[in-house]
């Protein structure tokens, strides 16, 4: 959560504000409760801070100008600790004096304790934040050192938890110094000028040479120098890299929200993320592996941990894995296998996966695995995040950046990473689809075409939408992998629309929901193909045929040529043919543009719906 910019140029050019409130833009993903700027001017920190959107911000900078300043520090906050108000936005001021401006990302766990020592040495607090703690302390080190760097360093030991900080003085304006542990931050590298940032966004319209940081390191920046330390004060080193995407594909494209064009990438996400998968003798490779053959070879359990969206790829995962590789899979929310006290051996295996890597739910979940000698892979879709580098392999999903909170692109990205380890793990352990792989990775490479053929028929799907903008409760049917997809479906009518949604599995039916059908309930039913296996579409027919008898308004998602549902369906969604494991890919687009369509109907703000963030950093 929350979005942070940091921008350091030469003195002439003075374009300091500019850049972070360009970069605060493209962060705003991350958090829109309030937003603030601290800027260095000869001699003074200079601050404008307002709860509410970018807006707001900019409003009240237009009212009163800020002055013009080669050094400046941003922030965009989801609110952790104290209310979304102008006193608890950042930037936070330590001392008496002003001088200091500090911004945070992340939660200092142990600040009610530092709170206690600070308000018993007098210092008086001006917000319920714990980063106000953190803004004194380190006001505090800097008048005993006289060196932002150190203090810096002489703070980030005192804090436990999850922290990005950056701050400024004005008595070092060319400056900026950042730290980080257990939350993300960049760095970007200018032309004589240089800038931090939650991720690569914040600087992407001004260079593409990033460096990632390493775990409980400090970095100072000027124009025309990066410095980075570890927390005991050793040189240390980031990792550079290019980021292969440039600021248009961060902006909206011609489509009117962030989440129309990222349901229309949905076809280069998926072609991107089966891009160079085999290498010379055919076999299939993961991105990044820190574990040896012979390990992965010896996994005899598998346990997929995500949040949200990303979990229910990984339901689809466990349908696939169990299927090809024969290994025992499960699936768990993260937050729910971390305190559970699971059992792990060292021929478990973790599937982490999240878009962000950032996650901390999950990234606390990969973190107790490994702990506990468990082996782990990270699927995700952000290079350099977190849980990636705390992994033992990663393999990265290619949908570009998704800026929308509600996650699209990512999803269908992320099943198709899914299915690409499920056949790794097949080659690997020699399941019986091993030999097929290569039938089903051609499977596999025709499906952003039939994306992009499903996308073009979507205009029924947006006139129920629209028609049904009043409704106040919609449930979602699914089976074997249509069951993911129907949660899917449910989870973005409710984070979008606002209105009651429960996916179901369709078996579970006549145990309980059933009751739930009254005449003129919409119930959205995702049919599975009539070639899957076990008359499981039949099945499902079946069950058409027993809610729409009580009255249920059926609108089903069938595959091409399907005649059989005609009969018992108030409204059907054609979707093109696939083999049916691969079927999710296709069937929740219309998903996706129905909450999307719906919600924009009763204008609510699809990007940025309420009370959510793109990264939930905190647990
Ligand atoms: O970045 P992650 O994939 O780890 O995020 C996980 C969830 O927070 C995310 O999928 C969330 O459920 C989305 N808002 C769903 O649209």
């Amino acid at each position: 959560m929350c979005g942070i910019v940091g921008y350091v140029g030469p003195r002439v050019s003075e374009r300091a504000l500019d850049v972070v409130m360009e970069g605060l833009a493209r962060l705003e993903y991350r958090g829109y409760d309030s937003a603030g700027v601290a800027l260095v001017d000869h001699g003074h920190v200079a601050t404008a801070k307002r709860a509410g959107k970018l807006a707001n911000l900019r409003h009240a900078i237009e009212e009163h100008a800020l002055p013009e300043a080669a050094t400046a520090i941003g922030h965009t906050r989801w609110a952790t600790h104290g209310g979304p108000t102008d006193e608890n936005a950042h930037p936070h001021r330590g001392g008496t004096d002003g001088k200091l401006a500090l911004i945070h990302n992340g939660i200092i766990e142990n600040f009610h304790a530092l709170k206690s020592e600070l308000i018993e040495a007098g210092v008086d607090f001006r917000s319920e934040t714990d980063t106000e703690v953190a803004a004194h302390l380190l006001a505090r080190a800097y008048d005993e050192t006289g060196d932002l760097t150190e203090a810096m360093r002489l703070v980030v030991n005192r804090l436990e938890g999850a922290f990005t900080l950056l701050a400024v003085h004005a008595d070092e304006p060319d400056k900026v110094v950042a730290s980080r542990r257990n939350s993300p931050l960049v760095i970007g590298m200018g032309d004589g000028e240089n800038f931090l940032g939650s991720d690569v966004a914040a600087f992407i319209g001004h260079t593409r040479h990033a460096v990632e940081m390493g775990q409980d390191q400090v970095v100072t920046i000027t124009p025309e120098s990066v410095q980075v330390i570890g927390f005991d004060g050793t040189p240390a080193e980031g990792k550079p890299f290019e980021v292969t995407w440039d600021a248009a594909a961060a902006e909206k494209g011609g489509y009117p929200t962030f989440m129309e064009k990222e349901i229309h990438e949905q076809p280069h996400a998926v072609a991107d993320t089966l891009l160079g998968r085999t290498d010379a003798e055919g076999k299939l490779t993961l991105d990044e592996v820190r574990i040896s053959e012979e390990d992965l070879r010896n996994i005899d359990r598998i346990v997929i941990v995500a949040c949200g969206t990303a979990a229910y790829a990984g339901m689809v995962a466990q349908y696939a894995i169990e299927h090809w590789a024969r290994i025992q899979c499960e699936v768990e929310l993260a937050h729910e296998f971390r305190y559970r006290d699971p059992v792990l051996t060292p021929s478990t295996l973790i599937v982490s996966i999240s878009q962000s890597g950032e996650t901390m739910d999950t990234l606390m979940a990969v973190k107790h695995a490994r702990a506990m000698g468990a082996k782990t892979v990270s699927i995700c879709n952000t290079h350099g995040a977190t849980i990636p580098r705390e992994s033992d392999a990663v393999l990265y999903t290619h949908a570009g950046p998704e800026i929308a909170v509600a996650s699209t692109k990512a999803f269908l990205a992320q099943i198709t990473a899914c299915y690409i380890l499920g056949l790794y793990l097949a080659q690997l352990h020699g399941g019986s689809e091993a030999r097929n792989a290569a039938e089903v990775m051609r499977q596999l490479q025709e499906i952003p075409e039939k994306i992009t053929d499903l996308l073009g028929r979507m205009e029924r799907v947006r006139e129920i939408a629209r028609f049904m903008a009043d409704t106040r409760s919609v449930l979602f049917l699914g089976r074997h992998v249509g069951y993911p997809v129907a949660m899917e479906g449910a989870l973005k009518l409710k984070e979008l629309a606002y209105i009651h949604a429960e996916g179901f599995a369709a078996g579970e039916l006549k145990h309980g929901p059933i009751a739930l059908i009254e005449p003129g309930q919409p119930v959205f039913i995702v049919v599975p193909s009539p070639e899957s296996p076990h008359s499981l579409h039949d099945k499902v027919v079946s069950n058409i045929q027993e809610i729409r008898a009580r009255g249920a308004r059926t609108l089903v998602i069938a595959e091409d040529g399907d005649e059989s549902v005609v009969p018992f369906a108030d409204e059907v969604v054609y979707v093109p043919k696939a083999w049916w494991m691969l079927d999710p890919l296709l069937t929740v687009v219309p998903l996706q543009v129905f909450a999307c369509e719906l919600a924009t109907a009763k204008g609510l703000d699809v990007d940025q719906p309420r009370n959510l963030a793109k990264s939930v950093t905190v647990e």
